[in-house]
């Protein structure tokens, strides 16, 4: 298992680009299923959660080849398989959306139920809701999803929004299997997501017939064959935002690059609010420099509700930041009310915070200081290492697989806009008496918390 070692206090300086979306090419990969032609994917990230997928795919016939130039290609010739089995789909929730791909192909699916995780219980109610009401038999047996539509499935008019508002993951499920349905389906309540819109496209290239992609009413033609396309999925808006965040705590200059500012509006007018300077153009976006010492962020709040508003997927790096601001920032969660895995690990690091239900109270400015701390979900996990990055001292984040599901070798590409960050077996040991000027040539000494402690003194 690996962890990262951090030793903060370096404002980032350089430019990154962002990486193909993780959540567009998740269920875009699972729209493979219903083709029996190629798609391929020339920007999909190289995660552990697309890895996953693949397995998904890989286990129900789908071949899987990576070009040369790292496009994916995907092909279900035969008729695949109906079984997704709790070995693949544990890993990962995503991977519940090769349902509606394999209902509307095979007519009969059996997916195993992804269950909960640590940000919180995870229903697939609204999922199933849709699929019943497109004609399916859905029922659930030891722990599996069983549905079947003996005839093929008939299109249908449905309100699919939740309690918490729109889903994004069962929107695209139900749009799948609406493209191959007979007839007209009517979905009301759609998520608007920019990752449901991307994969709206995808399907519109293979030969679908949908309206209304943004909007939270979707009409889909049902058709009786789709083929094969190429389609480049939307760059990474919470990599990107990941990123901004980790030029803007440092107070440093960070561009960037290859990213959608229209689909991060929420997060720049927040950013404008709290008084961090930045600038942005079509495909870009730039933090703009400051001392950090005399020049503390503004507090500000955020709620996070579905899009456009403020992504529950940059909350906890939100958080963090709020660390710095001068006074104090409320942070309200509707969409995962207990995704506050973080909240006791940035208090290991000295952040002043109070969790109230599904908010949280965040009193800054908190002079972080480095500590050993446990990664428990990607976002989470993403938001200890921008708190490391600004601590005085080293930080270790542990078991930061989870960062791996969702970021393409994060800390490389934070190495080279200057943070001194490096991956090491948790069984390895690492000298932090001296920051190195290469982060990745570190030398080893087992760190244990005494030692931290020393060196956050
Ligand atoms: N919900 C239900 N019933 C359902 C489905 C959802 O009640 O059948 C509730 C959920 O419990 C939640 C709300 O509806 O309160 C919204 O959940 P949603 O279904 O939209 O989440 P998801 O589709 O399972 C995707 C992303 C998440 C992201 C959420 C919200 C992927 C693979 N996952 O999950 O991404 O937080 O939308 O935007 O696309 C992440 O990348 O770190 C991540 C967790």
């Amino acid at each position: 298992m690996d962890k990262f070692v951090i030793q903060g206090g370096r404002a980032l300086r350089g430019s990154v680009r962002v990486a193909g979306s993780k959540n567009a090419v998740l269920p875009v990969l699972a729209a493979s299923l219903l083709t029996d032609e190629p798609l391929i994917v020339p920007n999909a990230p190289d995660v552990s959660d697309v890895r996953s997928m693949l397995k998904v795919l890989e286990s129900l016939g789908s071949q899987v080849t990576r070009r040369a130039d790292g496009a994916l290609v995907v092909c279900s010739a035969g008729a695949p398989g109906a079984e997704a089995t709790w070995e693949h789909v544990r890993r990962m929730r995503g991977s519940v959306t090769v349902l509606g791909p394999l209902l509307a192909r095979t007519h009969r699916a059996c997916v195993s139920l992804p269950g909960g995780c640590v940000i919180g219980v995870r229903p697939i109610d609204l999922h199933l809701k849709g699929m019943r009401a497109l004609g399916a038999e859905v029922s659930l047996d030891g722990g599996d999803v069983r549905a079947h539509a003996v005839r093929g499935l008939v299109g249908n008019e449905l309100y699919l929004g939740g309690p918490q508002g729109p889903t994004v993951l069962g929107t695209a499920n139900v749009m799948m299997a609406a493209t191959l349905a007979k007839g007209r389906t009517v979905l009301h309540g759609a998520a608007c997501e920019p990752e449901v819109v991307d994969l709206g496209e995808c399907l519109i290239k293979m030969g679908a017939k949908i309206r209304g992609l943004g909007s939270p009413r979707l009409e889909i033609e049902g058709v009786t064959r789709l083929h094969g396309a190429e389609h480049a999925v939307i760059p990474d808006r919470i990599e990107a935002g990941t990123f901004v965040i980790a030029g803007a705590i440092t107070g440093g200059a960070v561009r960037v690059e290859n990213c959608r500012p229209d689909h991060l509006m929420i997060l720049l007018e927040r950013m404008a609010e709290a008084e961090l300077p930045y600038d942005y153009g079509d495909d870009w976006i730039a933090t703009v420099p400051y001392d950090t010492r005399e020049h503390r962020p503004r507090p500000t709040d955020v709620t996070t509700l579905p899009y456009p508003a403020f992504p529950t997927d940059l909350q906890a790096q939100w958080m963090a930041l709020m660390t710095t601001a001068r006074g104090m920032s409320l942070i309200s969660e509707t969409i995962f009310p207990d995704r506050y895995m973080h909240v006791a690990e940035l208090m290991r690091m000295g952040a002043n915070i109070r969790r109230q239900g599904a908010s949280a109270i965040v009193m800054g400015p908190a002079n972080l200081s480095g500590a050993q701390v446990m990664a428990s979900d990607l976002r989470a996990s993403a938001a200890l290492v921008l708190a490391g990055l600004i601590a005085r001292g080293v930080t270790e984040v542990h078991r930061v697989y989870h960062i791996d599901r969702g970021y393409e070798q994060i800390e490389k590409r934070l190495s080279a806009l200057g943070a001194s960050i490096v991956r090491v077996d948790e069984h390895a040991s690492i000298d932090t008496s001296e920051p190195s000027e290469d982060a990745s040539t570190l030398p080893v000494r087992e760190l244990t918390p005494q030692t931290a402690a020393t060196a956050q003194g």
